[in-house]
């Protein structure tokens, strides 16, 4: 069956961040809204089918998840990425930023150094900072041959040896850059950091969703030393575009940090599936495997096409090409805008809602990060105001 991601569906007023906040967010509401990272594909039929068979039921009571949830996630994993764990070494949790504090907090104390690697994902920079721990930075490297960044593995290093680090968080594919990391960077990073006792939080949540001619390698996968000094977070929610559903899992496999996690989780019952995430997950990892491979294909086309487009007709905006899920991070530096220009030019100009670059820290500054989950019309819409705005400015 063909699915159609042309569909335009209107997600004002149903409370979506995306469209439904933008007043407040932007100082307007009349917006082409890319941002946030979920997409405007009508969630699967087979997801949508499995909450609703189970809402007809009278009672929303406490509920226990199915065996079958924890095996749909151990078999997903296997198929898709030759991962393979036990279900003892898995854990459910309510979503991953919630993941990545839980972590912050078992394992660490006001003032343990955490170190990212920014441009990152705005809540690797906060969370640590909200709970009184201190950001040591391990800065991508741009690297012009790939078109992409890479990562600083000896600056890196250098790090560990000068800040005694106590933990990592890594972007697995990376967000906002879109990479998926070769294999042997990721083992570097794990060696340096079983090296150095630096505890390695892996947040793989864009890693179902790989370009053509790419792998993602589930970080416990590259080596002994990862697996040993890991904890990965991943979930269906941005593939299957489920994210409010909240439905993250996480897997150690190393029990001297399983032990105390899981022990932290139960005691504070922060691990309990809600009743219709563990379904969601379930319909997804078992029936929606066609409409992820249709989905991914029309996103790398959005992808093509807003690449063409910006070089063939925005010569001041370079567009990181992603390798992995729906966003683009571009570079607007060639515009020469400062950032209140440049944030001018995209909200009040072109009347776009995109991220922020600064937001993301150190290397964000000049970049903007557009969502291409979206139907092509409402991309090619966005391209076009992109390019008249910045005519507008000569
Ligand atoms: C890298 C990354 N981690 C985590 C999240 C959010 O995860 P959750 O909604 O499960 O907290 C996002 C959402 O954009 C993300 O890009």
């Amino acid at each position: 069956m063909r699915y159609d991601f042309d569909k335009l569906v209107d997600r004002r007023g149903s409370g979506a961040i995306m469209t439904d906040v933008l007043q407040e967010r932007y100082g307007r509401s009349d917006l082409l809204a890319l941002w946030v990272a979920d997409m405007y594909f009508e969630t699967p039929a087979p997801v949508r089918e499995a909450i609703e068979r189970r809402l007809s039921h009278q009672i929303y009571g406490y509920s226990i998840p199915a065996a079958s949830y924890w095996s749909s996630v151990i078999n997903w994993e296997r198929e898709l990425h030759g991962w393979t764990f036990r279900r003892e070494e898995m854990s459910f949790i309510p979503g991953i930023v919630r993941g990545i504090a839980y972590v912050l907090q078992c394992f660490t104390k006001p003032g343990d150094k955490v170190v990212v690697q920014p441009p990152v994902y705005m809540p690797f920079l906060n969370l640590p900072r909200n709970n009184g721990r201190q950001i040591v930075e391990n800065p991508l490297a741009w690297d012009a041959a790939s078109g992409t960044y890479r990562m600083d593995l000896a600056d890196l290093e250098e790090v560990c040896r000068r800040e005694s680090p106590r933990l990592l968080i890594l972007s697995n594919p990376h967000n906002p850059a879109g990479i998926v990391w070769p294999k042997e960077d990721l083992a570097a990073l794990a060696e340096i950091c079983w090296r150095y006792d630096v505890l390695v939080i892996s947040d793989e949540i864009h890693a179902d969703m790989a370009h053509r001619g790419f792998v993602h390698h589930p970080f416990p996968t590259v080596s002994p030393a990862a697996a040993e000094v890991s904890i990965t977070f991943a979930a269906p929610s941005k593939t299957f575009n489920i994210a409010g559903l909240v439905s993250s899992f996480c897997v150690v496999p190393n029990p001297r940090l399983r032990e105390p996690f899981f022990q932290y989780l139960s005691c504070n019952e922060f691990g309990e599936p809600l009743f219709l995430s563990a379904i969601a997950t379930e319909a997804a990892f078992t029936r929606c495997g066609e409409w992820r491979r249709q989905m991914l294909d029309y996103v790398q086309d959005n992808v093509d096409f807003v690449c063409d487009y910006l070089r063939s007709n925005v010569p001041g905006i370079v567009a990181v090409r992603p390798q992995a899920s729906f966003l683009i991070w571009l570079d607007c530096r060639g515009l020469g805008l400062d950032h209140a220009a440049l944030i001018d030019l995209f909200v009040n100009k072109a009347q776009l809602a995109f991220n922020d670059g600064e937001a993301f820290g150190r290397g964000g500054e000049g970049h903007m990060r557009m969502n291409v989950g979206a139907p092509r019309a409402m991309v090619a819409e966005a391209m076009r105001r992109i390019e008249t705005a910045v005519k507008s400015l000569k």
